[in-house]
């Protein structure tokens, strides 16, 4: 579409290179917004100095060699000298018919960028709550947007897929059988299969008790690889997925499987992250913890916030699995900018993990990181 304004300053350079000599032909039109028109064209009052000549005169002079009829359905000067232009109904309705016809609605492509967007990011067995809903339809929004711009979009849909939680769930999908009909909770109300879990485990008595030692044994297993766990840790995120999809297909963004990476995908670059980070100093043990300690992130008292990198039982945590993220979307997918669409109260969270990033030479000053905050 033709920007009016655009077309209405060519049209007035024109008329005053026309009254006044070439000289004047690239002056600048001032065509601004008008109360009492669609638009003005100020440029009589600036010019008069120049040409030592009434602003009105100057008006006049502009008038005649002005020729805006396919464009404009009144012209008039007022004021001092102000050019008011009404711009024709018709006119208007052929811009928006052009833009209508064109595919792209008329918005121009720019220099494709690689952008990895993380949103959506449900919890496996846990059901999707409004915030995650805001994510994934903002987030969806944003790639569908940035694709249109002309950049590569990667999805990220860092699904919480790995933890401690996992024992108990997999013991309670065990006990319930996997073919179950409880089992498909996961799908059609996961929040009960969860709660179904949770409460066993942390219940007291002999069978809980049971249960929790299991539940405990399993993360272990989990953790170590071994094949029949990993088994039904992969239903388990299966069931989850099926859950996912059904709300997406009711959503209508564009998320599939393919752009699944959740936390587990990272599993495999935790221990070269808090290596890395030890070996250039930049964590540091503190009460048994890894930790990073950074200028500027103070809490009470000011006394510094750690950003724990591996807990004092040699876990790893959710800020270890996203300082990985960042280094596979720099050094993988060759971000140019990383979006991240994610909850408000997690800012905190992001602003360190990217000064770590930043600081560990992991993510070049030229790549722009953004949280997308959602909610407050
Ligand atoms: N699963 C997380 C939650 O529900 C959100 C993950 C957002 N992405 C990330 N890279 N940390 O809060």
């Amino acid at each position: 579409m033709a920007d009016p304004q655009e077309v209405l300053s060519r049209r007035v350079q024109s008329a005053l290179g026309a009254a006044f000599g070439p000289e004047f032909a690239d002056t600048d039109p001032v065509i601004r917004p008008s109360q009492f028109a669609d638009y003005q064209a100020n440029a009589a009052l600036a010019l008069a100095k120049r040409l030592g000549r009434k602003p009105r005169e100057v008006s006049a002079a502009i008038m005649e060699h002005l020729d805006v009829s396919d464009v404009c359905r009144e012209v008039e000067v007022s004021g001092p000298g102000f050019i008011n232009l009404t711009l024709r109904e018709d006119w208007i309705a052929a811009q928006a018919q052009a833009l209508l016809d064109d595919a792209r609605l008329g918005v121009p492509e720019q220099p494709p960028k690689n952008v990895p967007i993380d949103y959506s990011a449900p919890n496996v067995a846990k059901e999707m709550h409004v915030g995650h809903l805001r994510t994934t339809v903002v987030g969806d929004s944003l790639a569908r947007t940035l694709e249109l711009l002309g950049h590569n979009v990667i999805r990220q849909n860092h699904i919480g897929d790995w933890g401690t939680p996992f024992g108990m769930l997999i013991e309670h999908l065990l006990e319930v059988g996997e073919d179950s009909d409880r089992a498909q909770l996961l799908i059609t109300d996961p929040n009960a299969f969860y709660q179904g879990a949770r409460t066993k485990f942390d219940e007291s008595g002999p069978e809980a008790d049971d249960f929790a030692a299991r539940a405990r044994g399993r993360v272990v297993q989990l953790q170590s690889g071994d094949e029949e766990t990993l088994r039904l840790w992969r239903k388990l995120v299966g069931f989850s997925r099926t859950y996912f999809n059904k709300v997406y297909g009711k959503l209508g963004v564009t998320l599939t499987d393919d752009d699944l990476a959740g936390e587990s995908t990272y599993n495999d670059m935790l221990d070269a992250v808090c290596e890395d980070l030890e070996s250039q100093g930049i964590a540091t043990m503190s009460d048994g913890a890894l930790c990073v300690f950074l200028e500027g992130f103070t809490g009470r008292e000011k006394k510094p916030v750690p950003l724990i990198v591996r807990k004092s039982d040699g876990g790893y945590g959710y800020a270890t699995t996203d300082l990985a993220t960042v280094r596979y979307r720099v050094d993988a997918l060759k971000a140019d900018r990383i979006l991240y669409v994610v909850g408000a109260p997690q800012a905190m969270h992001f602003k360190m993990v990217w000064a770590t990033a930043r600081e560990a030479g992991w993510l070049p000053q030229d790549v722009e990181t953004t949280h997308v905050q959602i909610g407050n």
